[in-house]
């Protein structure tokens, strides 16, 4: 009998409906037992988000500094062959229940040299989030033998609208009298993801704990957007130097981090809406050049199951 821990958080319930997806083979298999750790934040996180409140969350996000969670349910000294990390991305970063959860004395014991799959549902911005989780993986002795990741399929100017409005409103749209389409993961997508628990499934029960060989090869577990690459990495840095200024000001319930928060976001919105184009045009104009140099980074942020 192999064991398979899942570990997640899922505040709209959208990541939840993937997990379940995945789950769904992995429950039916005879020779497979599924342990759940539903992470349990003591504060509850606020849905839908107030305008404030959810920038004012981005500095401890990308500083790695979440609000704790309740102890776990699942008892740490428990040896499973497979643990999958299902999380969503906050501001580039995993998000605060998943970053938590990596520092607790109980990831330590569950993950140390164990695999690891991690399970992915955002908007569209996932690689700078999963380059962290890859750091905080290897930190604790774990082996990330695979990723799979499902996305908003809608147009990245699109989700840009209809994303902040699902977290602030609640309302998923669709907006604007329907020029922008309902935010989310297709619930064709939620439910193709169980093709992940089926080829786990199918391979677990005969594999050697030591194998680190991906399972999902061949199965479009992640797409890459190689437009997004650079926009991730500048902000990324961006949310590092903003957060650092923020934080100086005091705890998120500083009245002058909150006005400067205000200035941020107005900076960050014109960011987005001139940087961002300007950056894509440029990338167009010098693809012959860097051509060769990007498929080498779409292959290195696909590992390790691949865009095939
Ligand atoms: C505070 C916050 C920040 C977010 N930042 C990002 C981001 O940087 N990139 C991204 O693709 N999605 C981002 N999202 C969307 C989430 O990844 C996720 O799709 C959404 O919150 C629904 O997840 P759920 O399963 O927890 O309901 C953000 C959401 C929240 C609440």
């Amino acid at each position: 009998m192999k064991k398979i821990l899942i570990v997640s958080w899922s505040q709209t319930g959208q990541l939840a409906d993937v997990v379940n997806a995945v789950a769904g083979p992995l429950l039916a298999a005879p020779d497979i037992e599924v342990v759940f750790e539903t992470l349990r934040p003591v504060t509850p996180y606020p849905f839908p988000w107030s305008f404030l409140r959810f920038f004012n969350t981005f500095p401890e996000t990308v500083y790695e500094e979440p609000l704790p969670l309740q102890p776990l349910q699942v008892n740490p000294a428990t040896s499973f062959d497979l643990v999958i990390l299902a999380y969503q991305v906050w501001f580039l970063s995993p998000s605060q229940p998943m970053m938590a959860f990596l520092q607790s004395p109980a990831a330590a014991q569950l993950l140390n040299d164990k695999p690891v799959m991690t399970l992915i549902a955002c908007r569209n911005m996932w690689l700078m989030a999963q380059e962290v989780m890859k750091g905080k993986l290897a930190a604790l002795g774990a082996r990330l033998v695979d990723n799979a990741v499902l996305v908003d399929r809608a147009h990245p100017a699109a989700t840009f609208i209809s994303t902040p409005m699902w977290m602030l409103t609640g309302k998923r749209g669709p907006f604007l009298g329907g020029s922008v389409p309902a935010a989310g993961i297709p619930a064709d997508d939620i439910l193709a993801a169980s093709r992940f628990g089926e080829a786990i499934a199918r391979q677990l029960p005969a594999r050697d704990m030591r194998d680190s060989t991906p399972m999902l090869k061949n199965l479009q577990a992640v797409v890459v957007n190689e437009r997004l690459i650079a926009s991730e990495k500048i902000a990324r840095r961006s949310f590092v130097i903003w957060g650092k200024a923020l934080r100086a000001l005091g705890s998120p319930s500083s009245i002058l981090r909150q006005l400067f928060l205000c200035l941020y976001v107005v900076f960050l919105v014109v960011m987005i809406l001139t940087v961002v184009p300007v950056s894509a045009l440029v990338k167009r104009l010098l693809s012959p050049l860097t051509r060769t140099r990007i498929a080498q980074q779409r292959c290195y942020y696909a590992l390790p199951s691949g865009e095939d």
